[in-house]
């Protein structure tokens, strides 16, 4: 049934965090040290540093976040006061499985989701959950290299497993690995070690090989994630996650149009594993020539193809844009080529501002895997100014989500979309997971906390608080 706006009247409006951004707690109910614990917060342009354990006299943000681990029912509650119909977070690995290779899960650790999980439904509200949010167990970087070691899916599997029947009652939506492509600027060390727990030099000769293989491995753990999911509880609602970032030609040149299409094959073909269950033609080709995904058997394959999964979430932020170049005959792509689109504005971190790309991306998206959707992340990183009367004013933060929801609205009336789903970014202040700046704030709730770490941890209202109360209230009429 739909409403007034054209959405569905069971429409799943939330917020959306990672547990590493917010919870603090780093060492709390035998919590072991996960990628996010050994990073250190950085700025704009200041790339966060990836420390060889955790070394004293360091900041590292995301051991107290925002403290969510001691103050979760307060800000479950003021979720609910939005009217939020859903939340999603993510599990911290690390908290079930404080190295990651253990055989028996940490009873402390599943208590605390529990518990969190009650306070949700105790107003109604649908947890979203992603199994793996850039919070892979330090030890498994350590012992095993990350991703770059098949053992690892055992891990993986096991701690998926376990959570899947632990919350068979109390969860319904799940995904796998948070925005997985992003490694596909296996250039950064940051998107390498978030995503597969790689921790490599910058110009490591192996690397584009190794995000290759790593990447097969992730896929494979999602399959069988996806499909031992579905035999533990026929209802659950299992998705991958990618970071959509449509890719655009700078001009009708071919050269930029081809340029475009190659990016975009670069990027996108984790979900075109995830959704048809196996590698697109475009790829075998690639691996073929390069011999960059050695290791993948006829099991792997299989797998895939029993694992496909039932919904396409995904981030939206921005678009990009390239430029062929006339030195690039093989159209390589890794993410770090693109240009400034002369049509659009830049946040102050310098990411395009561009809502109509978020209904191409739904229709790309649509066109491409004929699924359901879920928009799990969207929004704008700005510092916001506390008034004297501790009031807080952020016009622009509601122009950026209300441009964005219309938008996604025309996708729906205008385009068929078929769209479950909408949950802005940070929907509380959380340590930024770019720049590990708690300044670059996303949220509808202001947590009163510094980049060094100084505040009261006081939460309040921010404008667009009452804002979004009202859009989920008339179901996306008045925006
Ligand atoms: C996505 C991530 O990349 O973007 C989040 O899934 C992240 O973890 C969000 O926080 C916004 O990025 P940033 O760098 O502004 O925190």
């Amino acid at each position: 049934m739909t409403t007034k706006s054209g959405l569905r009247s069971d429409f799943l409006w939330g917020g959306a965090v990672a547990a590493h951004q917010l919870e603090g707690g780093w060492q709390e109910g035998g919590k072991g040290v996960s990628m996010a614990d050994v990073m250190t917060a950085g700025a704009n342009g200041v790339p966060r540093e990836i420390t060889d354990g955790v070394i004293a006299g360091k900041n590292y943000p995301n051991h107290d976040g925002i403290d969510f681990y001691g103050h979760y029912k307060e800000d479950i509650k003021l979720f609910a006061e939005m009217g939020f119909k859903c939340f999603r977070t993510s599990i911290a690995w690390t908290r079930i499985f404080p190295n990651g290779d253990e055989t028996e899960p940490n009873e402390a650790g599943l208590k605390f989701y529990d518990d969190m999980f009650d306070t949700c439904h105790q107003y109604g509200i649908e947890p979203v959950i992603t199994l793996a949010h850039f919070e892979m167990p330090y030890h498994l970087v350590k012992e095993y290299g990350g991703w770059r070691s098949r053992k690892v899916i055992d891990f993986f599997v096991h701690y998926a497993t376990t959570v899947f029947k632990r919350y068979k009652n109390k969860v319904k939506y799940w995904m796998t690995f948070n925005e997985i492509n992003n490694q596909t600027t296996y250039t950064n060390q940051f998107l390498m070690a978030t995503d597969s727990g790689l921790v490599l030099k910058p110009d490591d000769p192996d690397a584009e090989a190794l995000m290759y293989q790593a990447a097969h491995y992730e896929v494979v753990a999602s399959a069988l994630a996806v499909k031992i999911g579905h035999e533990i509880n026929p209802d659950f609602k299992i998705g991958n996650m990618i970071n959509m970032t449509p890719i655009y030609p700078l001009t009708a040149k071919p050269q930029d149009i081809m340029q475009a299409e190659k990016a975009m094959q670069r990027r996108y073909w984790f979900a075109d594993v995830q959704s048809w269950g196996y590698y697109p033609r475009n790829m075998e080709a690639f691996f073929k020539q390069t011999g960059f995904r050695p290791d993948i058997t006829a099991e792997d394959r299989q797998v895939l193809k029993e694992g496909t999964v039932d919904y396409i979430g995904f981030s939206y932020y921005n678009s990009n844009t390239v430029e062929g170049k006339a030195d690039n005959p093989s159209y390589h792509f890794v993410g770090t080529e693109a240009v400034d689109n002369p049509y659009l504005k830049t946040s102050e971190w310098d990411w395009p501002i561009d809502p109509e790309g978020l209904r191409y991306s739904l229709n790309w998206l649509q066109d491409r895997y004929n699924k359901p959707m879920m928009i799990v992340e969207n929004g704008l990183g700005a510092r916001d100014k506390v008034e004297a009367d501790g009031s807080i004013h952020d016009p622009y933060r509601i122009d950026y989500l209300r441009a964005h929801i219309s938008e996604m609205i025309k996708a729906v009336n205008e385009d068929g979309v078929d769209l479950i789903g909408y949950t802005p970014w940070g929907c509380i202040d959380l340590v930024s997971a770019g720049t590990g700046q708690m300044s670059k704030r996303y949220g509808f709730i202001y947590v009163d906390k510094d980049d060094e770490g100084n505040g009261t941890l006081d939460r309040s209202k921010k404008d667009s608080f009452y804002w979004y109360q009202k859009v989920i209230k008339t179901n996306g009429a008045d925006l």
